[in-house]
């Protein structure tokens, strides 16, 4: 141990390889057609996902591809996918049989489907045999592989599928990467998950914990923020325990603190904290470091102990209010959000109302509420339930109702406020023309002379709504964080 076990140098430059055996071939068929192929890279999941994504848009660019959105135009079309609720895969299986049309119309069309869904083995079998149409499936542990894996696709005759496992549990540095525009960038700390929550399929699908070595890191940091981005969030999927594996005495504690240091005028975010592994020392940490947002997404799934027993989620609701109580004390102007699952497996009236109670006593800023979603191959998948659909669905709808009357009132207390906002996009109406972020990520629409995208400026609150903030600029272009 002491450093994160690595895909050798060796197989890293071997798919950089492939990339210029496709790059010459899509040279070619740029000259006869008079452009670029175009690809279509899409994601179905989570920033994670999405992360990953921008590495495959990476080396689709550098194989020749110009990357588009519409599938009639591509010449290849990719989508990454998301196995944590049924809605998600059916979401991703819904587009991928929308493209038989496309193959039809254009058989030489290259279809493929990657990430966390077709990890799972019974889904990759049901693609095999009920999605002719789709050329190539490869898992998570095999997106490096992507330029080999797309190379064998585009010179043999057979479908290509690659599901294979993580046993060696690498992490491959060096692979390019395609970034969205605008201010926001993400960067990932760590892979994989330990936790084993027992509803949930990622740590089935996306391997065991590994976290890249803090070297690594801050470059990659060192070079979003030369690139002007100023809204940086760091991932893991609990990034409480980043540092664990390697061995080196540097927690996640450790690592804010160390790119804190890095130079700048930008944000730094990370998502997801787990509770259990949450602790008063990373509190101190965020309210220490000048470039970390005072922002934190602490999911509780459920205010009840006994679900939470049941969920394998190592903490009990007096201990989730403690750490947020602490949170406020060293930062009072935190914003705070969190995930919840409602109807867990036997999840009683009862156990609900705790969660209700928690909801309304904490008052987030922002509630991801979920129903529970069966994931086959999950402990909780064969717990007995009790609930009925309509019970459930009463009790998603309260907790909906519980959450926009907190946040009602939350919004409405910045009215007439000054903030320091990033402005991010153009808005969607030409009263308000930009859309930017406060440091907590609550969204701002703007108006003022001189916005732009990717700057801070200073505005004032003149009306709040649930959803927005809406705001006139004081100042522009300020130095915030720098
Ligand atoms: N690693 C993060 C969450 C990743 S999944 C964490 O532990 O906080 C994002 C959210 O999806 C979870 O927080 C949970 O609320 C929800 N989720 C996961 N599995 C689910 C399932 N089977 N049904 C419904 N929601 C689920
Ligand atoms: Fe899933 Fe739990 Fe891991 Fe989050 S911590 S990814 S909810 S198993
Ligand atoms: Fe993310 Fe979905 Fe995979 S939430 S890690 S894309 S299962």
């Amino acid at each position: 141990m002491g450093a994160a076990n690595h895909v050798p140098e060796e197989a890293i430059r071997r798919q950089y390889e492939y990339i210029d055996l496709i790059a010459a071939r899509n040279a070619e068929k740029a000259q006869f057609l008079g452009q670029k192929p175009r690809a279509v890279a899409h994601t179905f999941g989570c920033q994670q996902n999405f992360a990953d994504t921008e590495r495959l848009a990476g080396m689709l660019s550098e194989m020749g591809y110009e990357l588009t959105e519409d599938v009639n135009d591509a010449a290849l079309i990719l989508y990454n996918t998301c196995a944590v609720r049924e809605h998600a895969e059916s979401r991703a299986l819904g587009n991928v049989g929308a493209l038989t049309h496309v193959k039809k119309a254009r058989p030489e069309t290259v279809i493929a489907l990657c990430g966390c869904m077709v990890q799972q083995e019974q889904v990759a079998e049901k693609v095999k045999k009920s999605y002719p149409h789709v050329d190539l499936v490869f898992g998570t542990h095999a997106l490096w592989r992507f330029p080999e894996l797309l190379f064998r696709t585009l010179t043999g005759k057979k479908r290509v599928f690659d599901i294979s496992g993580d046993e060696r549990g690498e992490i491959a540095e060096g692979l390019p990467v395609l970034r969205g525009e605008g201010a926001r960038a993400w960067l990932s700390i760590m892979y994989g998950c330990n936790n084993f929550c027992t509803y949930c399929i990622v740590p089935y699908v996306r391997g065991r914990e590994r976290s890249r070595d803090p070297e690594a890191i801050e470059n990659e940091l060192r070079e979003l923020v030369a690139a002007g981005y100023k809204d940086i969030t760091l991932l893991g999927q609990n990034v409480n325990s980043y540092g664990k594996d390697l061995g080196l005495g540097l927690d996640f504690s450790g690592l804010l603190r160390r790119l804190d240091k890095v130079p700048g005028d930008y944000l730094l975010r990370f998502m997801t904290s787990h509770p259990k592994d949450a602790s008063e020392r990373l509190f101190d940490t965020m309210a220490e470091c000048r470039h970390v947002a005072k922002q934190l997404h602490l999911p509780f799934q459920s205010g009840s102990d006994e679900i939470l027993r049941r969920m394998n989620r190592g903490y009990t609701s007096a201990h989730y209010r403690e750490l947020i109580v602490y949170a406020r004390g060293k930062m009072p102007e935190i914003t705070l959000s969190s995930d919840i699952i409602v109807g867990f497996p036997g999840e009683t009236e009862a156990d609900f109302v705790q969660t209700l109670s928690l909801v309304r006593e904490v008052g987030f800023d922002m509630l991801y509420t979920f129903l529970y979603s069966r994931r086959s191959g999950t402990p909780a998948a064969e717990y007995p339930d009790s609930a009925s659909k309509e019970e459930k669905q009463d009790r998603f709808e309260r907790l909906l109702k519980a959450q926009d009357e907190t946040v009602e009132g939350r919004q409405a207390a910045y009215l007439g406020k000054r903030l320091r906002v990033l402005v991010d996009s153009t808005g969607k109406s030409p009263e308000y023309p930009f859309a930017a972020r406060t440091e907590g990520g609550l969204l701002v629409c703007c108006v003022g002379e001189g916005l732009r995208i990717g700057e801070f400026a200073e505005v004032e609150i003149d009306r709040t709504t649930l959803r927005c903030l809406f705001a006139h600029t004081v100042s522009q272009h300020i130095i915030y964080k720098g």
